[in-house]
């Protein structure tokens, strides 16, 4: 792809550009803790794989002793060459005396570094941060953190916690203002987000009528709620061994007679599958033939190393592109059928790229697309200068939002992660 002027995708991208706030986004913010901990992981491969191993044996370590040991050997080696801040933290708690100070300033460092990607504890604590993401003239989708249920117990846990926080929400959310209420018609307030692997134990492709039915069981009442509310749900899309599953899942429950004509319910298709096209093809098949509207929420993939892992492990074909853009161009391809779908299908553009927003921009006005047919979707903590942009551009900017607490959180969080310390991250290049 050549950045010339003239193509109307670069065009939009420069004038996006243009729009974004000088500032870097609060992740980047070298401020801080994290900012310097992911600073420094961008620049040392071996550093960000010590800290993703160190998070994920965090939640394990009770004593202080046990954490003073990880963090000699997972970060202390010379060739990391931490900035002076980082290795004072660390190194303090290699000192037997604050051993305990460090221990405790650790996890709070930990604790706020997920404030930057988590709005609250519960739906309760939760509630201002929303208020004022809708006050800034956006919207939200609440997420609640949890995957990979463990028991058949903590799945009808999740199910009830689902079922809650839509009651508190709307019972919250239904004397705020309105912001455009011609729009809302299209883009209900209450807005839910859900993973599947939450909702059963036992969840996967070998398991495959049972996984159906026991979560069709549990997400059908959480279903049910959020349209009796007049809200809007939409179904995650986590891992590839699931993704069959989910798609059956969410199509085969939008057929039963109850939710037959519901127009606000959803599924996000990840573009970095091989098999994108085809995905995206079945749900806009679906909902043509059906007469019915559907949105599909198009992103990247946010499970990249992992699958690519696993089937490296397991000697499987990878499902995933493994050159990034071509995620990229499947992605422009993926948004160029639905919005032709317009009709039958409501576009989430959920990315941090603005060569990919420029496109749907640049599509949707080319196919003369109603402003009620796609919106634009952001992780709150996040592409703070692009949202923004959006919003004077005048497009609807809903941001993800999570809810729960840190350790439930910690697989979102190590994907956060991720990202914000990928090369191809999107701060990282240039359109
Ligand atoms: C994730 O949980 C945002 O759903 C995406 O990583």
């Amino acid at each position: 792809m050549s950045a010339t002027r003239g193509d109307p995708v670069v065009e939009k991208g420069l004038e996006i550009f243009r729009l974004m706030e000088a500032e870097p986004p609060a992740v980047f913010n070298k401020k801080f803790w994290a900012g310097k901990m992911m600073q420094a992981a961008m620049d040392h491969p071996e550093l960000k794989v010590a800290l993703f191993r160190f998070i994920d044996v965090l939640p394990t370590l009770s004593t202080s002793q046990q954490l003073s040991q990880h963090i000699k050997e997972y970060f202390l080696s010379e060739e990391f060459k931490l900035s002076g801040l980082v290795k004072g933290l660390l190194t303090g708690a290699m000192s037997g005396v604050t051993a305990g100070i460090a221990a405790s300033l650790i996890k709070q460092n930990i604790t706020s570094f997920s404030k930057n990607f988590i709005v609250g504890g519960n739906p309760r604590e939760a509630t201002p941060t929303l208020r004022k993401i809708w006050d800034e003239g956006k919207t939200f989708t609440v997420d609640l953190l949890g995957e990979a249920a463990v028991s058949e117990a903590e799945a009808d846990t999740y199910r009830d916690l689902y079922l809650s926080v839509v009651d508190t929400l709307s019972r919250e959310m239904a004397s705020w203002p309105a912001q455009d209420p011609e729009l809302e018609r299209d883009f209900p307030r209450l807005n839910l987000s859900v993973k599947i692997s939450s909702l059963y134990s036992r969840i996967g492709p070998l398991n495959y009528e049972d996984s159906l039915d026991q979560v069709k069981n549990r997400l059908r009442p959480i279903f049910r709620k959020v349209k009796a509310a007049g809200g809007n749900v939409l179904v995650d899309m986590e891992t590839h061994s699931l993704k069959d599953l989910t798609l059956d899942l969410c199509l085969g429950l939008l057929d039963e007679p109850e939710f037959q004509g519901w127009e606000h319910a959803g599924i996000a298709l990840q573009t970095y599958l091989r098999s994108a096209q085809q995905d995206v093809a079945r749900v806009i098949e679906w909902a043509r033939s059906g007469s019915r509207r559907i949105t599909i929420r198009l992103v990247k993939g946010a499970y990249w190393e992992y699958e690519k892992t696993l089937a490296g492990q397991r000697g499987w074909p990878i499902p995933v592109f493994t050159v990034k853009s071509h995620t990229d161009w499947d992605y422009e391809r993926c948004l160029e059928r639905i919005l032709e779908s317009h009709p039958h299908v409501t576009l989430a553009v959920a990315s941090h790229n603005v060569r990919s927003i420029a496109k749907a921009l640049v599509t949707a006005e080319k196919l003369q697309v109603p402003r009620s047919r796609y919106e634009f979707q952001a992780l709150y903590g996040m592409a703070e200068p692009i949202k923004s942009a959006l919003k004077r551009m005048g497009h609807i900017v809903r941001e993800y939002a999570p809810v729960g607490e840190l350790i439930p959180g910690m697989a979102y969080l190590v994907r956060r992660l991720l990202e914000n310390t990928s090369n191809e991250g999107f701060l990282r290049k240039k359109f």
